[in-house]
């Protein structure tokens, strides 16, 4: 055999195997045979490099030429797609569809992968170029990169039509990803921030070897060429896949949008166990007559759709940090963003946390920053794309003074954040006091909302929340928003709240580092504000769970003159600063731990009361400290789990007994 026809042989007989291994997972050969093989190849191209073709799969491995990208023009214009984020917009998008014909429709769902678009172009069956989307109009040739990647062939199988072009995703799977990002670190490299980045920087590397180790993938999702021989989106994917392409083995065709929203919720959870990421559904109008009918827009077709899920992790750009400063004088950098959808809701800004996240995450207004949605409902900045930063971009610099009342900002040693000292005058810590003081589980002044109280500061009415006790009635009717009744309402629930324990009372005075629990303790152990006003910061220090930050904010608010004005006021106007007689009424509970489920005669809230006045305890999560477990009807998996770890089950009447009652009688006022 001549040498070049054992060439082509090599070639041709190489590229079937690829194909059966990466796309097929059906492999023919050991891979000791392949690699036997590719060397002979090898050789012989070495030996006659007359016979060089860049589709030979010698050049999977790329070259140690480098790299240019060269941009070039697409033959069809890389249209984006619209978004829809529900299925109610699904619907809307298929009545506008059958609109145009009569009966319903036929669309193919495929996955929507969350990579690179790439349009491969290939002439008499053989890969010409590889070019990324660019602007949609150009893109850069990335062809010596692609060549790399397995799941793309370098020549068809069969009789298929030419020029031929085909679009598709180029992804990284999670387990490359990990690898890749590990080695980064391990070199000291920023890691990238999510596969789709990696794999569009693997793209662009400029030595092929390189992309070569990276495994990239790729699925096929949309043949394009000059006459198309086919009738309907569905057959040009069976014919990419009798091509060689990689097609996605999870398209389904759909009979109507029913079925299409029934993929979609399939898909919805199901994405999450698949090996690459997932953004969303692909929907496309089967039959091409019909795409054809429908056109385009002047970005998108009218034939296809995204369906989005909700992502958890979103890239958007950032366009400027404020401070927010807080009732304690606490700052808190926010990050505002471009708008971006994110878990089905629209984030423009995002916490930053403190200086110390600034400067670990080395964010810069104009940056590309991923947001994530954890359990909190403010979304969060988890990264930077540093390949995306703008030129003469600078770190960011902390404010230092307050962004409200100029005041110096100070940060002591063991904070993460900077505040502001001006507690008196800085005026969104003194709105932010009042908000606290009146919130549902503190004074729970219900007739009351943020904006009243705001409106009520803005208008000189009420400076500190002593004030709120002697607004008159005249003075409401003052104010443009408020007419009689919920003059009377607001009157009413500020009335209502001087019965409120002394513990809430201690919690609402919003003191630094103390909570809902610390101000129980503190309030349980001195009994009266008098008692706590006397107490050291040794004796407050003594109380089981107070450390010495908390004590030292105590004692310090404490001696605060203006402080002591202001609980002189409170204690004037009628509030309780004293533990009333129902507050512990005795200790039979002492050192029990109960926790409590299933549907009980009162609310939850009132039998935790209850407990914690007989000196017991009250957690969420049931384990092997647990003491009781109170249930009620329709308990479910912690009755299971108690009877499991063998803790004691009580119902109501038996909580009674313990506590020498007849049945569990509240104090309401807790409510
Ligand atoms: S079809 C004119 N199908 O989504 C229609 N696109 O938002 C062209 N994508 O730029 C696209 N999976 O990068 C299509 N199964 C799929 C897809 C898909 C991911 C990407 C693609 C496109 C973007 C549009």
């Amino acid at each position: 055999m001549k040498p070049n026809d054992r060439i082509l042989l090599l070639r041709s007989t190489l590229e079937r195997y690829n194909h059966a291994y990466y796309v097929l997972a059906q492999p023919l050969v050991s891979d000791a045979e392949f690699d036997h093989l590719l060397h002979e190849l090898q050789d012989l191209e070495a030996q006659h490099p007359e016979f060089f073709d860049a589709n030979s799969p010698t050049q999977r491995v790329g070259s140690d030429l480098s790299n240019e990208f060269v941009s070039a023009a697409h033959r069809y214009p890389m249209l984006s797609l619209g978004n829809v984020y529900s299925a109610e917009e699904l619907q809307a998008f298929d009545e506008r569809v059958c609109k145009q014909f009569d009966g319903t429709v036929e669309y193919v769902c495929e996955l929507k992968f969350d990579g690179v678009s790439i349009s491969l172009i290939y002439e008499r069956g053989q890969l010409q170029q590889a070019l990324t989307r660019g602007d949609g109009i150009r893109g850069d040739d990335v062809t010596v990169n692609v060549r790399t990647i397995r799941t793309i062939p370098l020549a068809l199988q069969g009789n298929v039509p030419s020029p031929l072009e085909m679009r598709g995703e180029i992804i990284l799977p999670h387990s490359s990803f990990q690898k890749m990002n590990e080695e980064r670190i391990a070199n000291g490299e920023p890691a990238f921030a999510n596969p789709r980045n990696a794999a569009a920087g693997t793209l662009k590397l400029l030595d092929s070897q390189q992309v070569a180790k990276r495994r990239l993938d790729n699925f096929a999702y949309h043949l394009l060429c000059e006459e198309m021989p086919f009738a309907t989106h569905y057959e040009s994917l069976q014919a990419a896949q009798a091509f060689g392409f990689k097609v996605s083995e999870h398209t389904r065709l759909c009979a109507n949008i029913a079925e299409v929203i029934d993929f979609i919720k399939h898909w919805d959870a199901a994405r999450k166990s698949l090996p690459y990421d997932t953004d969303g559904v692909v929907v496309k109008v089967n039959n091409y007559a019909q795409q054809r009918a429908l056109g385009y827009t002047a970005k998108t077709p009218r034939w296809a759709v995204a369906y989005k899920f909700a992502a958890e992790q979103a890239s958007t750009t950032l366009l400027a940090v404020s401070y927010q400063v807080g009732r304690t004088g606490a700052i808190t950098p926010v990050a505002n963003l471009e708008p971006v959808q994110l878990a089905g809701t629209t984030v423009k800004r995002a916490s930053l946390h403190n200086a110390d996240q600034i400067q670990l995450l080395d964010v810069r207004v104009g940056d590309k920053v991923f947001v994530e949605k954890g359990g909190e409902i403010i979304p969060k900045i988890v990264g930077v794309d540093i390949s995306l930063r703008p030129a003469h971009s600078e770190p960011l610099r902390y404010i230092t003074h307050c962004p409200e009342c100029g005041a110096a900002l100070v940060r002591s040693n063991d904070e993460a954040k900077h505040y502001c000292p001006n507690e008196e005058n800085c005026p969104p810590q003194i709105v932010g006091k009042i908000i606290h003081f009146i919130s549902r589980k503190a004074m729970n002044i219900d007739g009351l909302g943020e904006e009243t109280a705001e409106l009520f500061y803005q208008k000189g009415l009420v400076k500190t929340v002593a004030d709120l006790y002697s607004i008159s009635k005249e003075a409401l009717l003052q104010l443009e928003r408020i007419a009689e009744k919920s003059a009377e309402n607001i009157l009413q629930s500020i009335a209502k709240s001087k019965t409120m324990t002394f513990e809430r009372v201690l919690f609402a005075l919003g003191i630094r580092y103390v909570g809902e629990t610390t101000a129980k303790t503190i309030a349980r152990a001195f009994l009266s504000l008098d008692a706590l006003q006397n107490a050291s910061i040794e004796e407050l220090q003594a109380v089981d769970e107070v450390g010495e930050q908390i004590a030292k904010s105590v004692y310090d608010f404490m001696h605060n003159p203006k402080n002591v004005l202001l609980l002189f006021q409170l204690r004037e106007a009628g509030l309780q600063m004293e533990c009333s007689a129902n507050v512990l009424i005795n200790n039979v509970l002492q050192g029990k731990t109960f926790v409590i489920t299933g549907t009980l005669s009162q609310p939850r809230e009132a039998f935790k009361a209850r407990i914690e006045q007989c000196g017991g305890k009250v957690s969420s999560t049931i384990s092997s400290a647990t003491n009781y477990l109170l249930a009620g009807e329709k308990a479910g998996s912690k009755l299971a789990k108690a009877k499991q770890l063998g803790v004691a089950v009580i119902d109501e009447a038996q909580l009674a007994a313990m506590i020498g009652e007849q049945s569990i009688t509240t104090d309401k006022q807790l409510f």
